[in-house]
């Protein structure tokens, strides 16, 4: 049972320390609040033994002696409580705050093919919502568990010694209640688990209605999309209630269960009161421990139901971080500085596994899967070598869906490639050390992606502490610089959530203008310049070739003029190399790439004489 909580021994044990200063401040607090009912005991004792011959006097002293005791005892106790509190939960909230660090570093080490099959909803749910109740586990269960432990043993030796008959009829229920509360404690277990992931589809819902927004709007979709939010909070709140329905049985057992107890101590022990056997002090007490009993009862339902719920949540956070980081830093005997060199690819294949063996984190496989399908493997990229020497450009061009982003990201190391494919300055790529891969690549993404921070801030991204004349040379080295003038205020307006208030070409150079202020000595461009118009590419792709000079390089562009000074170009089809060549002999080649050209130099020049501007989205 305890190895469902092993995982967060590591955590909890750098704070044992505290912990257990907190347990030994609760096993004080609880001798002493067990120690109230045989002060109050005594006192009982000593006012029934007076007789007026003893006279007021010693009557209203020893009244005021016990008075004394009993609230110096209670105060200790509070005082004493109240810090165990401070500890104990204290120290879950470090606990928290220590696993959720895990959890997001984790979370970043993960290639981006792990955030491609997790929705982001799902992954934020484990991280907010379980990671709450995981916080429960390790702080007022703890506390409880220490304390009803505690209370149980002080309470049953005091009655014990008291009344060994009556303590023993008065606890005899608790082993059958335990034996029930385990049961419902499974099934709000499982409950849990599935009200948990229906929380984590409920925020993928939300999710993907704000960030589609626009769509939602100009489809008029409104309406099914509520519906869909409908289901899935109905769903969870249905469940929800299942838990709770549950839960709340626990509370009347444990009720029930203490009511029982009282009965019987009331009962059997008035009896024995009234023939002699036993003496009120001492039967008092025990009433008032039983009292004493009750509260932990009560919250042995909270205790039971949490461990329960805390076990599905650790399971619930923990296969993030046992999810696999395909992208691995190489280990230590084997990694090696990046070293600029040629580059070179032998027999580069790309298959993506049938969905129904990609390994998805519970709850995220796409729903409404034909099975069938899901058993289909695709191959995204067929055998592709080449060699591309230092300061060397490579385009790569092809129609949509021919693989192209797939080589960038494998180029990028966003995509895993097994051993001897692709080699750096005669290293293979898995043995560079990742940190030294990210500083020395540059690759910009096919999808702009901005922070919702000023517009320096986003271009300044590798390198914060870039002095501002650079980034003004970067933004004017990716045409952005003359669109500053339309922003409020400058390079310091603050773009928005994902730069929305950017236009998509804004972004685009914005990402771009973030590889100027690095020195890379690989870039890698994907179809960075499709949201731009043809003059501003022009002078975007002027101003490149004089900062890449040097550099290697691979373009990937819908706009041939792009790739036509490169020193290779690599023309795809459905993943395979279908032609290759320098931009010349394509031509001369007569193929798709000369067809193609052919095309977008007859369009540019219909445009340029309507005056129209173009980007190559729409070629
Ligand atoms: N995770 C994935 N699982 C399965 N197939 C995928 C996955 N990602 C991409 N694909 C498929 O791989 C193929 C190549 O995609 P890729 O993004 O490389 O094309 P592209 O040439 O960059 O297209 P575009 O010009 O539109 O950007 C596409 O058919 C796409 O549907
Ligand atoms: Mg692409």
């Amino acid at each position: 049972m305890f190895r469902e909580y092993a995982p967060l021994w590591p955590f909890l044990r750098r704070y044992l320390p505290s912990t257990l200063l907190g347990a030994l401040c609760i096993l004080l607090s609880v001798g002493l609040k067990v120690w109230i009912p045989l002060l109050i005991g005594e006192a009982l004792e000593s006012f029934q033994q007076w007789s007026p011959a003893d006279g007021k006097d010693a009557l209203v002293s020893g009244a005021l002696e016990s008075a004394l005791w009993i609230s110096g005892t209670a105060l200790a106790v509070s005082i004493v409580r109240t810090s165990s509190r401070f500890l104990i939960l204290g120290n879950s909230r470090r606990v928290a705050a220590d696993v959720r660090a895990h959890v997001f570093d984790h979370l970043l080490r993960l290639a981006p093919s792990f955030f491609l099959r997790n929705p982001a909803g799902q992954i934020m749910s484990r991280v907010i919502n379980d990671l709450r109740v995981v916080q429960s586990l390790v702080g007022p269960v703890i506390l409880y568990i220490a304390e009803n432990l505690a209370l149980f043993s002080f309470c049953v030796v005091v009655m014990f010694r008291t009344d060994p008959l009556v303590t023993v009829l008065a606890l005899a229920p608790y082993p059958f209640a335990f034996f029930k509360a385990r049961q419902l404690a499974l099934r709000i277990q499982l409950g849990s688990a599935a009200a948990q992931s229906a929380l984590g589809d409920l925020s993928t819902k939300v999710d993907e209605s704000l960030s589609g927004q626009q769509v939602i709007k100009t489809m008029a979709l409104e309406d099914s999309d509520l519906a869909q939010f409908d289901a899935r909070a109905r769903r969870y709140r249905d469940l929800n209630l299942e838990v709770t329905k549950q839960r709340a049985k626990l509370v009347p057992l444990m009720l029930g269960l203490t009511s029982l107890s009282t009965v019987v101590v009331l009962g059997l022990g008035g009896l024995r009161v009234a023939s002699g056997e036993t003496e009120l002090g001492p039967w008092t007490a025990m009433l008032m421990y039983l009292g004493i009993l009750a509260g932990p009862t009560r919250t042995l339902g909270f205790v039971i139901s949490t461990l329960r719920r805390g076990a599905a949540s650790l399971e619930r956070l923990f296969e993030i971080t046992s999810s696999e980081v395909e992208i691995q830093e190489p280990p230590p005997g084997q990694r090696v500085a990046f070293t600029p060199g040629e580059l070179v690819v032998d027999g580069l294949s790309v298959t993506h596994p049938p969905i129904s063996e990609q390994p998805h984190l519970e709850g995220s496989m796409p729903e409404g899967l034909d099975p069938e399908r899901a058993k289909v493997e695709r191959t995204v990229l067929r055998d592709l070598s080449f060699r591309l020497k230092r300061g060397e450009v490579l385009g790569v061009v092809g129609h949509t869906g021919s693989g192209k982003t797939t080589l960038a990201r494998v180029l990028a190391r966003q995509w895993p490639v097994e051993r001897g494919v692709i080699s750096i300055g005669g290293s293979d790529i898995n043995d560079v050390a990742l940190a030294d891969w990210r500083r020395r690549v540059g690759f910009v993404p096919q999808e702009a992606f901005l922070f919702g921070r000023s517009l320096a801030a986003n271009v300044a991204l590798g390198r914060p502490d870039a002095p501002r004349s650079e980034i003004e040379h970067a933004v004017e080295i990716s045409q952005l610089a003359n669109d500053l003038d339309q922003l409020p205020d400058g390079l310091d307006t603050v773009v928005g959530e994902r730069g929305v208030n950017l236009s998509g070409g804004q972004r685009q150079r914005t990402a771009l203008a973030r590889v100027f202020l690095l020195e890379r000595e690989l870039v890698i461009l994907d179809d960075t310049l499709s949201a731009v118009d043809t003059h501003t590419a022009d002078r975007i792709l002027a101003a490149l070739e004089k900062f890449l000079s040097g550099k290697t390089t691979v373009i990937v562009s819908h706009r041939l003029s792009a790739v036509k000074h490169a020193h290779e170009i690599l023309v795809l089809e459905e993943g395979a190399i279908a032609e290759r060549g320098t931009h010349d002999e394509l031509l001369a080649r007569g193929g798709i790439y000369a067809e193609l050209w052919e095309k977008q130099e007859r369009h540019e020049i219909e445009c340029d004489e309507l005056g129209i501007e173009i980007t190559s989205e729409e070629t």
